[in-house]
Formats: C-alpha cells, structure tokens, sequence
C-alpha cells in the first residue's frame, strides 16, 4: 500500500476523508497531522485524536498537533459546528507528547524519503511551514496532493475563494511555487459529488466503529448543508483527494502553471492557473480537471461499507 500523510482540519469531510483512507487496502496512513481551518488550531487537534481514537485502528498513526500560532482569515463552523464535528462532542483521553504536526511530517519524510503521499485537505500552513524551516524536504515529498483551490468554478468562501486556500493565502501561494511535486483537486470537480440521505440511511444498517462514528457527525452536516448550501445532501471535498491518492487513474490532470492571489480584495485567495497557450510560465502542478465523479463516489461508498 501506499504510505500517505493525512494533513487535516476536521471537519465533517475530513472525518469522512479519514475514514476512507484508514478502511482504504491501497493506503496506509503513517501519521495524521492537523491544522486549523475549519475550526481553530487546538480544537482541530482535538478533533483528530477523537477521531482516531473512536475509529481504534490496529495500528495508530502519529498524531501532529496544529501550531497554536496560526493565523487562519477564516473558520467555517457554520458549516461544521462550533465543535467542528456537527455537535458529535467526542470525549479526548489527555494529550501527551504530542509534537506539532510540522515536525511529525518532518520527521515520516525524512524516514521514507519520496515515499510518501501528503494528502492535504486543509489550509497549506504546516506544508508551507515545513517548506521553510527544511527546504531540502521539497523533493523528498513523494507527492503532496491539494484538496482545495477552483479553476472555473465559483469560490465557496468568497466569490472567488475556495476555503483552505483563502485561509492561509501566503502558505498555498509558498507550496504552489515551491518545487514539490503536487496535484490539485479543485472544487469544480468535489462539487460534483453530493452524498444524498441514502448514503446515511446505508450506514445506519452498518455495525462498524466508522459508521457509528459518521452516525454521530452527518446528521449535523446534512442539516447545514441544506441551510447554508441549499443542497439536500453533502459534500465530500476531502474524500474526493483521498480517493486521488488510491486510485489516481479515476482522474485526468492537466499540467499547469498556478499561483494565488494574496493581495487582492475581492478576489484574496483565489488561484489563478495560466492556461494561455503561449505562456511563459513553466508548469508547477498538476491540475485534476476531470474525473470519473460515479466511480469516485462508488470507491467512498464501497470503501466504507468495509471498513471495520
Ligand atoms: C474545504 O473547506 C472545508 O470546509 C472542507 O473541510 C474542505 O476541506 C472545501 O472547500
Ligand atoms: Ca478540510
């Protein structure tokens, strides 16, 4: 399986983008790191250790702690709860030694160098972070794949902005320029998968540890994706990157040359890619632009169906 990094800021998409990848036979995930964004640095970790310990995998990947230092422009707890897990209210056994989750990502890729996987679906933070105190560790990222940005479509955020970018803007613009080899999974394509009310009412006839624990969250999100999105279902933005990392030919990518706007107004944090033909910029991406949006769904679907 591949070795994959899940750096996250749970979240109810993030909850369930865990729960793929630890049921996932293609993955195993080394470590889990967190970041703000959804919701605040400390509670984002406290949300990654109670996922992982209501989840109780046989082996438990590291946990990183989000820096309380960061400087996020926005949450989205309107969307997943003050909690950031829909009101599920988990109870967290005491913290101890836990390393912020830039020296646990420091630490696994410098361990299996060009063999791991960073799936990020969060603000960039601790990836720019690390960028910048080990800028050596760029071509040692196997791959770093991006849940965030937009090439077409709207922002989710602000008009323009899609939400983990416009959080940090300086940390995606750094690992956008940065030599890292990366693919990015863009809302034009997450947008296209809705989880509608069969989806929960299939995990309610599981006795798994993952549907008890997406039992206890998705009631929530599904409430505030009707009053907020005006969707009668959910998103899944989060599992979409993940199932980019277990099967990548679901997905055809474009390589592109992208950065993002960190000083506009209306339009702070939103990316823009170069696709003129005759540009002079040279590709630092791969940009996913399209996908098998049916077959991804199936793998979210089936993937949790087993998942212990
Ligand atoms: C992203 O925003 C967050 O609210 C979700 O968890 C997801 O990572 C989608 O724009
Ligand atoms: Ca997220």
């Amino acid at each position: 399986p591949r070795k994959v990094i899940l750096d996250m800021d749970p979240g109810y998409d993030d909850a369930i983008a865990l729960c793929v990848a630890l049921a996932a036979e293609e993955l195993e995930v080394i470590s889990v790191t967190a970041t703000g964004g959804n919701v605040e640095p400390k509670l984002a970790s406290r949300n990654v250790q109670a996922l992982i310990e209501q989840l109780d995998p046989p082996r438990w990947p590291r946990i990183g702690a989000a820096s309380p230092d960061q400087i996020l422009r926005a949450d989205a707890r309107h969307l997943h709860g003050d909690d950031g897990l829909c009101g599920a209210h988990f109870q967290v056994a005491p913290l101890a030694n836990q390393h912020l989750s830039v020296k646990v990502l420091g630490d696994e890729i410098r361990k299996s160098p060009g063999n791991i996987t960073v799936v990020a679906t969060g603000p960039l933070s601790n990836i720019s972070d690390l960028l910048r105190c080990e800028p050596d560790l760029a071509s040692k990222i196997g791959h770093l794949i991006i849940l965030g940005g937009t090439v077409s479509a709207p922002g989710n955020i602000t008009a323009a902005a899609e939400f983990n970018i416009y959080c940090d803007s300086d940390a995606a613009s750094q690992v956008f320029r940065s030599p890292v080899t990366k693919t990015m999974i863009p809302l034009d394509l997450t947008n296209e998968i809705v989880l509608g009310f069969d989806f929960l009412e299939r995990l309610k006839t599981l006795e798994s540890r993952t549907s008890k624990l997406l039992q206890k969250i998705l009631p929530g999100a599904y409430r505030s994706s009707r009053q907020h999105l005006g969707i009668e279902g959910i998103n899944a933005h989060d599992a979409v990157a993940v199932v980019a990392a277990m099967r990548p030919s679901l997905f055809t990518t474009q390589r592109l040359y992208g950065d993002v706007e960190t000083s506009g107004t209306l339009t702070h944090g939103a990316t823009v890619f170069d696709r003129r033909p005759h540009s002079v910029e040279q590709p630092n991406m791969d940009v996913a632009v399209e996908m098998d949006a049916a077959a991804v769904e199936a793998v979210i679907v089936d993937t949790l169906r087993k998942a212990p």
